[in-house]
């Protein structure tokens, strides 16, 4: 059986009360996928759409010539795989569990008879799709008017945003993070990336934690950013 408290904590069912909070948890299936899992692949049917109790998962697009664009990561309480459940068309990317996740599944017949009994998911929904279309709009704006410096050093102060705390050397941002991810974040090959956090190592912006973290310090940074006009 699945912890309403959990349910409560996802911010698509916010503003559901408990009794409706039961009907989801008496949906939703549990499913545990190890770190580099495919959860479901671009192009498949889509039956059933997922949030994440725990875990982070990585969507991203292949093109022709084998490199991937991360198109975003999602952590706890984020959802994903409903576009195909909306539109009927095949899933629009890959979903990877980039962590080893904890996946609360709800088959696509629920997720329409949920959604037309309770506008507030509907809204929920709307509204992460916004969020998503503004968060898109912002790389295709960075992607055309930023160089790979910039965009590198753009993509940390949001990583910040969404996943730092504060640790010893200034914010640690807790997720994994490797170079070819930050890569196929922004759209430029692994050695660039390297080639800016370098620069940004030497002058103690940056530095690396265990577990594939890095932290990074916000007033050297901008400082940084400053002085090389990004
Ligand atoms: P679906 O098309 O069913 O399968 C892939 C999922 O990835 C999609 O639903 C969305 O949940 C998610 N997705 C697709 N594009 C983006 C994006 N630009 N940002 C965040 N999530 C996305």
């Amino acid at each position: 059986m699945i912890d309403l408290n959990v349910l409560a904590r996802v911010p698509l069912f916010g503003g559901l009360s408990s009794e409706e909070l039961e009907l989801v948890a008496a949906k939703a299936v549990r499913r545990e996928h190890d770190r580099g899992a495919v959860i479901f692949f671009e192009h498949e049917p889509g039956d059933a759409m997922y949030i994440i109790e725990e875990g982070q998962v990585r969507i991203y697009r292949v093109a022709e010539d084998g490199r991937e664009k991360t198109l975003a990561l999602l952590s706890e309480g984020d959802f994903f795989g409903e576009m195909a459940l909306i539109d009927d068309e095949p899933r629009s990317a890959i979903a990877e569990a980039t962590e080893p996740c904890v996946l609360l599944a709800i088959h696509k017949r629920d997720v329409h008879s949920l959604i037309q009994a309770n506008p507030s998911i509907a809204l929920s929904m709307i509204q992460g799709l916004s969020r998503r279309l503004r968060e898109t709009n912002k790389q295709l704006m960075d992607a055309v008017f930023l160089d790979v410096r910039g965009r590198v050093l753009r993509l940390l102060l949001d990583l910040d945003r969404r996943y730092g705390r504060p640790c010893a050397e200034g914010r640690l941002i807790d997720i994994r993070l490797t170079h070819q991810e930050l890569a196929n974040m922004v759209g430029t090959s692994r050695e660039s990336v390297t080639r800016v956090l370098t620069e940004l190592q030497d002058v103690g912006a940056l530095g690396y934690a265990q577990r594939h973290r890095m932290w990074i310090d916000r007033r050297s940074l901008e400082e940084y950013m400053e002085q090389v006009g990004a």
